[in-house]
């Protein structure tokens, strides 16, 4: 089969508040040189109260589908990826599908954490591959800053984290000029859940939620950061040595790299594990901080925009985190 899945439309949006590090250094025992040394990141935009990711993933939504320069009413499938949606059930996708207007398109929610947005394109390309659909919204979009410990207890996460949301609309290219996605891989730990978690609410609890769980900070993301940091240096490279290996390529071929933007010292480490000129890695998290699932497609879309990526180029993507799962996706530009 010739077929292959095309990005045609992407898009981003991230909610207009800033919050620099030296904002943080008001409410909490952190500093300025230390977010910048240990992590890269300068500011993060955070969303004003009522606004949920479903609403960031519909406003990057509407930039990808102009983008593509197709109507809402052309989109038959719809993937959402988030971590924080904003409800318990049910997901984002029928969300962001009714705010859109389309009325009984399906949509599926993918929850993988930082692997959402590339887990999420694996789906939309096989269902794209195999003609199920022809023209599917993928959204990945987070909203972080309103559960973060901002006492010093939560100092190391909630200085990381960033709201933002990227989209892409994927759809068949029959041409058999070569361009879309290669291929994608995708992989997981599961004995590493606790390494990087929000342990509560849980519905194996009784009821399922407790003062005593507010008391333990237990409704707050908890992160093994050296542990998650190790692993994530050791995993995205071998996604990528796996995907280039799949399609019988070389580190030389790849025209840029898109590392899930989690710490710059990870996305070096992973640039210098690949020996991959640290100019061919695409690099934002200074502006963002970490925005999980929705961390790739913005950077994506910022390189297209500004004209980095160009037709042709092979563009490797990678990611890796809470679950442990981690992924890689190539795709000819
Ligand atoms: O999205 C996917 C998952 N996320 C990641 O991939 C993130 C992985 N982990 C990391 O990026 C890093 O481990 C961190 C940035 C979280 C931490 O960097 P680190 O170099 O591993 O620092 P550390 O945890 O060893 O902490 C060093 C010190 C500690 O103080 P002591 O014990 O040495 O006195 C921390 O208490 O830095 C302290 N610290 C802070 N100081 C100022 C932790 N957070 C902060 C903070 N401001 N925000």
């Amino acid at each position: 089969m010739n077929r292959r899945t095309v990005i045609t439309g992407i898009g981003h949006f991230t909610p207009p508040r800033v919050v620099t590090n030296f904002d943080l250094e008001k409410v909490m025992d952190t500093s300025d040189e230390w977010i910048r040394q240990r992590s890269g990141i300068v500011e993060r935009h955070h969303v004003d109260p009522g606004v949920g990711s479903a609403e960031l993933a519909y406003e990057a939504a509407v930039r990808a589908i102009s983008d593509a320069g197709i109507e809402p009413g052309d989109i038959d499938f719809i993937i959402a990826a988030t971590l924080s949606p904003d409800h318990y059930f049910p997901g984002n996708g029928v969300i962001v599908q009714a705010r859109l207007g389309l009325e009984t398109v399906g949509a599926l929610d993918v929850r993988n954490q930082c692997s959402g947005f590339i887990y999420a394109l694996s789906v939309g390309d096989q269902y794209i591959r195999a003609g199920a659909y022809k023209k599917i919204l993928l959204v990945a979009s987070e909203v972080q800053s309103t559960n973060l410990d901002y006492s010093d207890d939560g100092r190391d996460m909630s200085v990381l984290f960033g709201d933002g949301g990227g989209a892409v609309i994927l759809e068949p290219n029959e041409s058999g000029d070569g361009r879309g996605i290669l291929s994608t891989h995708l992989f997981s730990d599961g004995r590493f859940v606790s390494d990087l978690w929000m342990e509560k609410p849980s519905c194996k609890d009784k009821p399922t939620f407790r003062e005593s769980f507010i008391a333990e900070k237990k409704f707050f993301a908890h992160m093994d950061g050296k542990n998650v940091f190790k692993n994530a240096c050791q995993r995205m490279p071998e996604a990528v040595m796996a995907g280039l290996e799949h399609n019988g390529l070389s580190v030389d071929d790849i025209d840029f790299l898109i590392p899930h933007q989690a710490n710059d010292r990870i996305s070096q480490m992973v640039a210098r594990g690949l020996k991959i000129p640290v100019e061919k890695v695409i690099r934002n998290i200074e502006r963002y901080g970490n925005t999980t699932s929705a961390s790739i497609p913005i950077a994506l879309d910022e390189a297209v925009k500004d004209g980095r990526i160009r037709r042709g180029h092979l563009i490797a993507l990678t990611a890796f985190g809470s679950g442990y799962t981690w992924a890689s996706a190539f795709i000819r530009w």
